[in-house]
Formats: C-alpha cells, sequence, structure tokens
C-alpha cells in the first residue's frame, strides 16, 4: 500500500460523510500493521458534540476489528488542501500508533505532505509510561 494509494482511499472514503451542520466532509484510510486498510468519514449529529471524526472513525473500525497497532493513516476532505487531525484525534491515534506512525496529507497542489505523529503529537499521553 503506497502514501498515494492510501490518499486515494481517503478521498474516496469522504464521500460517505456525513456533514449536514458543517458541511465539511472528511476521509481517512487507516493503515494497521499486519496491513490492513480501514477507512472512516466523519459522523456529525442534531447533538452537534456527538460528532466523530474520520479518523476515529477508521481507529475504531479497526480495533473493533482486532488491529491494535497503526503503521500510517491518510486524511482528506472533500474540497481539497490539508487536513490536520485535531487534538482529540492525535491523542486516540497515538493510544495505538507505532514509534513511526505517519500522517499522510495532500496539498492543493497535489503533493504529498507526511508528517510523524510525534511531530503532531509530542509528549502525548499513555498509561503505560
Ligand atoms: N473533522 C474530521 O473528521 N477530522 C478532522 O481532522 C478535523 C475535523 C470533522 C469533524 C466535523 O464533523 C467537521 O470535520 C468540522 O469540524
Amino acid at each position: 500500500m503506497t502514501d498515494h494509494e492510501l490518499i486515494t482511499l481517503a478521498e474516496n472514503a469522504c464521500k460517505n460523510a456525513y456533514a449536514p451542520y458543517s458541511k465539511f466532509k472528511v476521509g481517512a484510510a487507516l493503515l494497521t500493521s499486519d496491513g490492513r486498510v480501514f477507512t472512516g468519514c466523519n459522523v456529525e449529529n442534531a447533538s452537534y458534540g456527538g460528532a466523530i471524526c474520520a479518523e476515529r472513525t477508521a481507529a475504531v473500525k479497526a480495533v473493533s476489528e482486532g488491529a491494535v497497532r497503526f503503521s500510517a493513516i491518510a486524511i482528506a476532505n472533500a474540497g481539497g488542501g490539508l487536513t490536520f487531525p485535531c487534538g482529540i484525534c492525535r491523542q486516540f491515534l497515538y493510544e495505538f500508533a507505532e514509534d513511526n506512525f505517519r500522517v499522510i496529507l495532500k496539498d492543493e497542489k497535489g503533493e504529498l505532505a507526511v508528517y510523524a505523529l510525534e511531530e503532531l503529537m509530542p509528549h502525548g499521553f499513555r498509561l503505560s509510561e
């Protein structure tokens, strides 16, 4: 699974986004350490605080299928451009992230921008540390 393939899956996942309130449709494609890919989209609710981001949708799908080690995630929004994960999602992913976990985005020019989770989420919280 290449980074380009993963971002394409994230872009496709935007199509299922349920975002009638923000109108901001997000898709994610999560690569797990055992080589599986789980996609997700944001799912909003009339009780606004109940909204779930695309990244956490993908992560919860993975964990619920027994995949608890993550290698990388690609994130896209329907309008294009960089979509950095929110703070809650950074912490949520940190829980399951390999040391070299990567966050793959695509900029307005179509160039991939790849970040280490460590640089987006330094000193994340784990009970085991
Ligand atoms: N959202 C995501 O799905 N992922 C992000 O990284 C940022 C925000 C969603 C949450 C909400 O449904 C909408 O985008 C606007 O915040």
